[in-house]
């Protein structure tokens, strides 16, 4: 860690968003501590982040911090902050996010979700670190009818599931947590940037991280991509009867690389606000259909994709696509990278890394 260069913390950093983010903040001079348990990652996934950044062993061992710690440990996890410089803003990423376990373990996702986030308020508040963003998601909006999606569009109704839900309550408590610090001075120092995410997907262009799913990919195209490189003999595609162009479900992707960027914006903005609690999607504005992301990877890879077409699944919607102009207007930040970037992307990292980051280090292919 330097005295010249800010401390950020990232919580859930081995993960997929967060190595990509991790990646753009090691490049913006930031340092960076990591705070994982590894439930769903691997800590090879941070070579590979210090590998792309070029960090020497000696940089790595200053300036990328890695602590294996389950942030619902409070006593574990204030040793963090305890053995760290004082971080100038934390992006918290930690949590379980698999929509149909969290249906099958609510309480599991209960009580990683929303606990984590306590214990590290309570962190967060007792070492002076007052400024957070919160990865949240598209899927707060529920069964909205209208799109595209603005900010205003009422959440909480029509969550289909679990792991929704916790982000619900989570950005409820991080209001009702906000509204407190402005209790007794009518001024705080806390900001908070709630950005929900739409539907994240390719890699670093280097094709050293991408999303590792473990088993059977519950999002879209990490399953495509794994038939097109021959692991999965066919996308089975989930209704073909939505009132859409084509039939199937429409959905806003956009490329890892601008979400990263997008904590990036939403600390900069933090900053020139010095307080206040904003939330804004992430996404690109764009409504893609399962085969035009099918028709897109074929093109990538350069051959046709198998699917089958299934019976609708229950809780999708027809279409869900942001309205992405207030993070335009207010930080600056759009989503820039294409389609046809985000299918290139993702080969590359599914073709160097076929079983993801089980497989050999990525320096020797
Ligand atoms: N990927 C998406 O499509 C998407 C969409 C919307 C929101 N999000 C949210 O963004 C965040 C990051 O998503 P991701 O795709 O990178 O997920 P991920 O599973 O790849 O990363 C999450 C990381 O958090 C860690 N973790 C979980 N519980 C923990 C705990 N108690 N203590 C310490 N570490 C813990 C996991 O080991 C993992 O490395 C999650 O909160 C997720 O809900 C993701």
């Amino acid at each position: 860690m330097s005295d010249t260069r800010a401390t950020i913390l990232v919580t859930g950093g081995c993960g997929y968003i967060g190595t990509h983010t991790i990646v753009c903040l090691l490049q913006k001079d930031y340092d960076v501590v990591v705070a994982d348990n590894l439930s769903n990652s691997s800590i090879v996934s941070l070579d590979r982040v210090a590998e792309i950044v070029g960090l020497s062993e000696h940089d790595r061992a200053s300036r990328l911090v890695f602590h294996q710690v389950d942030i619902c440990d409070e006593a574990a996890f204030r040793k963090v902050f305890e053995s760290s410089p004082r971080f100038e803003s934390c992006i918290h990423f930690a949590g379980l996010k698999a929509v149909g376990e969290s249906t099958k373990k609510p309480l599991l996702y209960y009580d990683n979700n929303l606990s984590g986030t306590f214990v590290l308020l309570r962190m967060m508040d007792e070492f002076q670190c007052h400024s957070l963003v919160f990865s949240s998601s598209a899927t707060v909006y529920g069964a909205a009818e209208n799109m595209p999606i603005t900010e205003d569009t009422p959440v909480g109704a029509g969550i289909t599931n679990a792991y929704g839900r916790t982000k619900y309550m989570i950005e409820e408590i991080l209001r009702d947590f906000y509204q407190s610090q402005t209790l007794e001075e009518s001024t705080t120092d806390w900001s908070i940037t709630i950005l929900r995410y739409f539907n994240p997907v390719g890699s670093h262009p280097s094709g050293k991280i991408g999303e590792d799913p473990n088993g059977i990919p519950n999002n879209l195209m990490p399953y495509v991509a794994q038939v097109a490189i021959g692991r999965r003999e066919h996308l089975t595609v989930f209704g073909s009867d939505y009132n859409t162009a084509d039939g199937t479900g429409v959905r806003d992707y956009l490329h890892v690389m601008d979400l990263a960027d997008g904590h990036l914006a939403a600390m900069d903005y933090m900053k020139q606000k010095k307080s206040g609690i904003f939330t804004f999607n992430l996404g690109t504005g764009n409504g893609y259909s399962v085969l035009d992301m099918v028709k897109a990877m074929g093109k990538a890879c350069g051959h046709e994709i198998k699917y089958v077409v299934g019976n609708r699944r229950q809780g999708d919607i027809a279409t869900c696509f942001a309205d992405a102009n207030l993070a335009k207007n207010e930080m600056g930040w759009v989503a820039s990278r294409d389609l046809d970037e985000m299918c290139r992307d993702l080969w590359c990292w599914q073709t160097q890394n076929p079983n993801g980051f089980a497989g050999q280090p990525c320096e020797s292919q």
